[in-house]
């Protein structure tokens, strides 16, 4: 896959700088108005502790400083933002999440990518993903699964623990005591995916079992057919908390589920 990003002024991390005065008053126009859609949705289908962080966050006028939010965030839980190119190789992601730094990729979609962009832009990862870092037990949670991903590189298990990434942290669910509610940023930065994962009957929603969302493959370009609810971040964090070494060994040896 070719990505768009420019690598070329990256650092060894693949941080570069957010360089905000660059973006033109249009594409933050563009980020304001997919701000506007989502923020229709959100109340009906997003989780509690999501709401509460965005609307702290004053994160509608704009592209925001990343530098602004880091402020923010590192009173709050201790992560910061670090602005990246684009999709970041394995071993560079993980670290990054190993030391609270979450990849913000700093380039925006096109105008006609309002409603589908098959790579992560920073509408994407602003909305989706900055606003749970503000919540202590996630944030901790994203601190281990960072640390569990270097330790998967050397089990050569990384192909499984980005199952579990996907299923939780991109489109995972949560009940709550209104119901059903996303906190994966996948669907929070979705126009369709945020209705059709929470409340379509087509989906298949099971509670969320760790070893079958190892396990299970994914495809990126539809919606998803099978998502996994949690009851808690807590939850997460428990269930997340052994080691995952033996459960690697044994997953290894069966077949992966279909999607
Ligand atoms: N407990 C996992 C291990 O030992 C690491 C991990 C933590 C993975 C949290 C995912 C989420 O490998
Ligand atoms: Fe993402």
């Amino acid at each position: 896959m070719s990505l768009r990003g420019d690598y070329s002024r990256a650092a060894s991390d693949f941080s570069v700088e957010q360089d905000w005065t660059a973006h033109s008053a249009e594409e933050h126009a563009l980020f304001r108005r997919l701000f506007e859609r989502q923020s229709k949705l959100v109340p009906r289908y997003a989780c509690p502790e999501w709401i509460e962080a965005i609307t702290g966050m004053d994160a509608g006028g704009g592209i925001r400083k990343f530098d602004h939010v880091s402020k923010k965030l590192r009173a709050a839980t201790g992560w910061e933002i670090v602005a990246v190119p684009g999709l970041i190789p394995d071993e560079a992601f993980f670290t990054h999440l190993a030391k609270r730094r979450f990849p913000l990729t700093v380039w925006l979609r096109k105008p006609e990518e309002f409603d589908y962009i098959v790579e992560p832009d920073v509408f994407h990862d602003f909305f989706g993903h900055v606003p749970l870092l503000f919540d202590p037990v996630y944030a901790d949670h994203l601190h281990e699964y960072g640390k569990g991903g270097l330790k998967a590189m050397r089990l050569d298990a990384v192909k499984m623990l980005a199952r579990l990434y996907w299923y939780t942290i991109e489109f995972g669910l949560v009940r709550t005591e209104t119901g059903i509610r996303a906190y994966g940023a996948g669907i929070l930065s979705s126009g369709g995916e945020l209705a059709h994962s929470v409340a379509d009957p087509a989906p298949r929603r099971l509670d969320f079992d760790l070893e079958k969302a190892l396990r299970t493959e994914y495809l990126i370009d539809r919606y998803q057919s099978t998502c996994f609810v949690i009851d808690s971040f807590a939850q997460l964090m428990r269930e997340t908390a052994p080691g995952f070494t033996p459960l690697y060994d044994r997953l290894r040896e069966l077949p992966a589920l279909p999607p």
